[in-house]
């Protein structure tokens, strides 16, 4: 049964391994083709695609299919240790390919480089090239090199490069939605954390290349945009005017663009996120309604263990203030089960607390001891696994309620809809998103609609993750 739930990967914002291939790409108008899998956060998805852009420069194709590469890449991750099991794993199959095809190159890029350069390239002998996040302008070169059959690798961090000037080649893309990377890095050194060390010190890109990056996808059709970064509060960015932008500024800029082209960002830190931040998103209406705040842990000492800088009433109080100014908005979490000495009674304050945000949905994980971090230099690993799995289990059926609680209030309502695709399960549904981010289906009827339209849907139906409604109005 527990294991059946922590199967059931709601909880996990993971992706794994997806490959991808545009059309932009077709292998048949280049040299070499490069296979390209990426694991983790949104961020790792985005920086494919600025390696992308940098191979497409060197005459590589892409493929969807690893056994017509020429160059095979895993864009990695180290959240957690099972992430980079599965990495792992994945690096042991290429290399029984790469003993019928010597020629192959397999290079592992992002947040494990850095950690486990040594291993790869030495120990393990299964990579050609080891290539950190801040580090992709070099991989001509590096490609290079391991041609001549040298071990190459780069995982040196940078306090500058944004890859502001380097224009993403859109991966899998449905052509409606695309992610805007706003800032690298992150200063904020929460004890379980790795990212830290993995991607380095903050920095903001520079306002004038995201604005245009912004403005040349609503050209290209695109109707969603979504701005990322580690922790986009933090955002300020000194141009040449020396008048600093601030993350309410840059979200106004780019709401200017269209009224029609949707404003997302991803993620916010509960103690940076402002009242100009909230203003901003107010009175804008392209500006989605939908914030993700992580909580990490509902009880102030093991916050401060964790070192996140805000208490449970802290916390609490920023939810009703987003309320107070967006009632209707849409707010998630990313929860952390068992972190080092967790009692009972601060896991049932985890519990409380997401009652009382009502979260719409949370990424839910158990605590995994990162090497290099703060917890894992200062504190035991004490929780025993079968608590924390047992703990995850209860904070999973606790937001499955919530869940489910906050699409039967949305019963009834209408929505405004950004078609994205037809449904899976359907040819004749549509799917999209409403502006607090949750997913409705509805059936396509005799409109003439097609992805990146808007229309109003009201919704008769639901499951615990998706809405279900009929087109009321287009427009
Ligand atoms: N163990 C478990 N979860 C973690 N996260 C980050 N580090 C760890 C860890 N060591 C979770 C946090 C973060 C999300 C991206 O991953 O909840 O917000
Ligand atoms: Fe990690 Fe905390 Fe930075 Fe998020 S804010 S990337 S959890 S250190």
């Amino acid at each position: 049964m527990i294991e059946e739930l922590l199967q059931n990967k709601k909880h996990d914002e993971a992706r794994q391994g997806e490959a991808y291939a545009p059309f932009a790409l077709d292998p048949n108008n280049y040299k070499r083709r490069f296979y390209i899998e990426s694991y983790g956060c949104q961020m790792n998805f985005s920086d494919s695609e600025i390696v992308a852009s940098i191979l497409q420069g060197e005459g590589f194709g892409a493929t969807r299919n690893f056994e017509d590469a020429d160059l095979i890449l895993l864009n990695t991750c180290s959240i957690r240790e099972k992430a980079e099991q599965t990495v792992r794993k994945r690096l042991t199959e290429f290399r029984k390919l790469k003993q019928s095809r010597p020629a192959m190159l397999v290079g592992v890029l992002g947040c494990m480089a850095e950690r486990l350069k040594s291993k790869f390239l030495e120990e393990e002998k299964l990579v050609d090239l080891v290539v950190g996040p801040d580090a992709y302008r070099t991989l001509p070169g590096l490609i290079a090199e391991a041609d001549g059959g040298q071990k190459s690798i780069n995982v040196l961090l940078s306090r500058e490069e944004t890859y502001a000037d380097i224009s993403p080649v859109r991966l899998n893309s449905n052509g409606i939605t695309a992610f805007v990377s706003i800032m690298r890095g992150c200063n904020n050194m929460c004890a379980f954390c790795v990212v830290p060390f993995t991607r380095g010190r903050e920095r903001s890109r520079d306002v004038k290349s995201i604005m245009a990056e912004c403005q040349d996808l609503y050209d290209a059709g695109y109707k969603e945009v979504t701005l990322l970064g580690q922790n986009v509060d933090s955002y300020y960015y000194v141009g040449e005017d020396n008048k600093p932008v601030t993350f309410a500024a840059l979200l106004e800029r780019v709401a200017l663009i269209s009224p029609g082209l949707r404003v997302r960002f991803s993620t916010s830190h509960p103690k940076d996120i402002t009242d100009d931040v909230l203003h901003t998103m107010a009175e804008y209406e392209n500006i989605c309604k939908y914030i993700h705040l992580p909580l990490q842990s509902g009880s102030s000492r093991v916050l401060q263990m964790m070192n996140r800088n805000y208490s449970r009433e802290w916390y609490m109080a920023k939810v009703d203030r987003i309320r107070e100014i967006m009632p209707d908005c849409g707010i998630s979490s990313d929860i952390i089960a068992g972190f080092c000495t967790e009692t009972e009674d601060e896991h049932k304050e985890t519990v409380s607390l997401m009652e009382y945000a009502k979260y719409d949905m949370s990424y839910m994980f158990f605590y995994s001891e990162r090497p290099g971090t703060l917890a894992q230099r200062r504190y035991q690993d004490d929780v025993p696994e079968d608590v924390k799995k047992r703990r995850l289990v209860e904070i999973v059926e606790t937001q499955n309620r919530l869940s489910l609680q906050s699409n039967k209030d949305d019963l009834g309502k209408t929505f405004k809809v950004l078609i994205e695709a037809t449904s899976k399960r359907s040819e004749t549904d549509w799917m999209g998103r409403s502006s607090q981010n949750k997913v409705i289906v509805f059936p396509k009827e005799k409109y003439d609609l097609k992805p990146g339209d808007y229309v109003n849907v009201k919704v008769n139906d639901c499951t615990q993750a998706t809405l279900l409604g009929e087109i009321v109005q287009v427009f």
